[in-house]
């Protein structure tokens, strides 16, 4: 579904991606995980197009997206969930999840997919007309999940989603990922939060300082020594 051939990534004259390659099967929960600065959410924003890979080639279902800008990538298919969920805290709950419908013109396609969201996040229906930036992380989490969702994606990035919450609000946004994926959607994951992501992953891959380290199946990277202590300390 979606393969990085090579990716070189440069912020000026900093390289962040020094030759990643990677893919992603249509179905699969695929996690990449590292530390600090490895360059994971520079792959995310390589993908969508949020920076220019200056090197190599993105290609997602049969297309080269390498050079196309975020919301081409977004009609495309791929959602992409920042990194610090970057909701928008003076608009209301249900304006923020219209932005990721931003594409869609026919009101039922709108409710339908709203429905859905209040599937998977039900406070958010109780929440609708409050300010985005009121709400707590792990709402605003779920609330920048919902609004990628609004752009009924095939491919979902999620830019660390753990990050800041409490154990139990981890636990909740992790099952429903899977839920997410069961229902049909593929994931890229990235986290710092390695063994829960490998836990729920097909695959993983582990990058440290821009180049790909590791890679295998969610279960052999979690028993992996090296991962272990890098990792899972
Ligand atoms: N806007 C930017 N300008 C300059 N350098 C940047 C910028 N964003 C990231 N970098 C650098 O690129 C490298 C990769 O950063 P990136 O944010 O992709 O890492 P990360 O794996 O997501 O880290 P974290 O776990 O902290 O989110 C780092 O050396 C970082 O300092
Ligand atoms: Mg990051």
């Amino acid at each position: 579904m979606l393969a990085l051939n090579n990716i070189e990534t440069f912020y000026g004259g900093i390289q962040a991606l020094k030759g990643i390659t990677l893919n992603v099967e249509k179905g699969e929960i695929v996690t990449l995980i590292g530390s600090n600065g490895a360059g994971k959410s520079t792959a995310l924003k390589s993908i969508s197009g949020l920076v220019k890979a200056a090197k190599g080639s993105i290609i997602y279902k049969n297309e080269d997206i390498t050079k196309k800008p975020p919301h081409d990538t977004a009609l495309s298919g791929i959602a992409h969930v920042p990194e610090g969920r970057r909701i928008f805290p003076k608009l209301s709950v249900k304006e923020n999840l219209l932005m990721g419908a931003f594409s869609v013109k026919d009101k039922r396609e709108i409710d339908e997919r709203m429905s859905k969201v209040f599937q998977y996040f039900p406070k958010i229906k109780e929440r609708l007309d409050q300010k985005g930036g009121t709400m707590s992380g792990g709402e605003q989490q779920m609330l920048a999940i919902g609004r990628a969702m609004m752009m009924k994606p095939e491919l979902l990035m999620l830019d660390e989603p753990s990050m800041g919450l409490a154990p139990i609000i981890v636990e909740q946004i992790f099952e429903i990922i899977k839920e997410l994926n069961q229902a049909g959607i593929t994931i890229l994951l990235v986290e710092q939060n390695a063994y829960q992501a490998l836990q729920i992953a097909d695959r993983g891959y582990v990058i440290q300082t821009g180049s790909i380290k590791l890679e295998g199946l969610g279960k052999d990277l979690i028993k992996n020594n090296e991962v272990r202590e890098a990792y899972l300390a």
